[in-house]
């Protein structure tokens, strides 16, 4: 396989038909032999990767280049997620706007060519897979959860349903009821994943106001918690279950690792990706 085939696999996979503006190959292989799999690379990461003679250094998160410069266009995710929930168009677009805000300064102002020239100059190809991942990773917790929930559940029911996926019964972080309570009626859910990065205030408002009863994030931002817990009660009848930042990325990212492993790549996990 080479990079493109690698990517290819993963839109495959996540039933995309282009890449997704947080991915893109920064340095592109020919062949791809052994590669090496993280979450968060740096520049030690990319020198790892060249000492240990990997083809490819794949990193989950955005790396640089249009994968952190376009970054914000995938929080437009939120608005299909939101939809698809149940929420009306306009507020779904108001909280899409209202991150936004505060993601798209941040993205400007980042410094977007320091890993992708380190990869160039070491002649060590590198490649960001964040969307597909996560996509990926959202619809095994969705149908994980349709699949096994019990009739009426409980947002508890829900955790010990989630826990049945290895990367979160592996985890050392363990699935938390944020706002809410775990006896809480589970009633009309969303899992939100897959589409930048948590939706913080903005998305679980949208939902909660529209009729959804327990949102599930994967991680969410103190400030924001704080918001919610303000507007709806930190024990209240919504439910805001967080099931951990790199048990949840390493779902997806699992499932395109295994498939690049039957297609004879020899692939390493590191980096704190979960190898289940
Ligand atoms: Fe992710
Ligand atoms: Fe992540």
């Amino acid at each position: 396989m080479d990079t493109q085939g690698i990517m290819a696999l993963a839109l495959e996979l996540a039933h995309q038909a282009e890449i997704p503006a947080d991915s893109g190959i920064d340095v592109p292989a020919p062949s791809v032999r052994r590669a090496l799999f993280g979450i968060d690379a740096d520049s030690g990461d990319l020198l790892i990767a060249k000492q240990l003679g990997y083809d490819v250094l794949i990193n989950h998160h955005p790396t640089g280049g249009t994968s952190q410069v376009r970054f914000p266009e995938v929080l437009r995710r939120h608005r299909v997620l939101l939809e698809l929930a149940g929420v009306p168009p306009d507020a779904a677009e108001r909280a899409v706007q209202s991150l936004l805000e505060e993601h798209e300064s941040a993205a400007h102002a980042r410094n977007y060519d320091k890993l992708p020239s380190e990869a160039r100059l070491l002649a060590m190809p590198l490649m960001a897979i964040h969307n597909p991942c996560d996509e990926i990773g959202r619809r095994v917790m969705d149908e994980t959860l349709r699949a096994h929930l019990p009739s009426n559940p409980t947002v508890r029911d829900s955790i010990a349903v989630l826990n049945r996926i290895p990367e979160f019964n592996k985890a050392l972080t363990k699935i938390v009821v944020r706002m809410g309570k775990d006896a809480n009626p589970l009633g009309k859910w969303v899992v939100i994943h897959g589409a930048g990065t948590n939706g913080g205030y903005p998305v679980a408002k949208a939902a909660f106001d529209h009729g959804i009863d327990t949102v599930f994030y994967i991680h969410v931002d103190a400030g924001h918690l704080r918001r919610l817990r303000e507007e709806y009660g930190r024990d209240g009848r919504r439910s805001l279950v967080v099931t951990g930042h790199i048990a949840s990325d390493s779902i997806g990212i699992n499932v395109l690792v295994r498939e690049m492993r039957t297609r004879g790549v020899s692939v390493d996990c590191f980096g704190g990706v979960l190898d289940v």
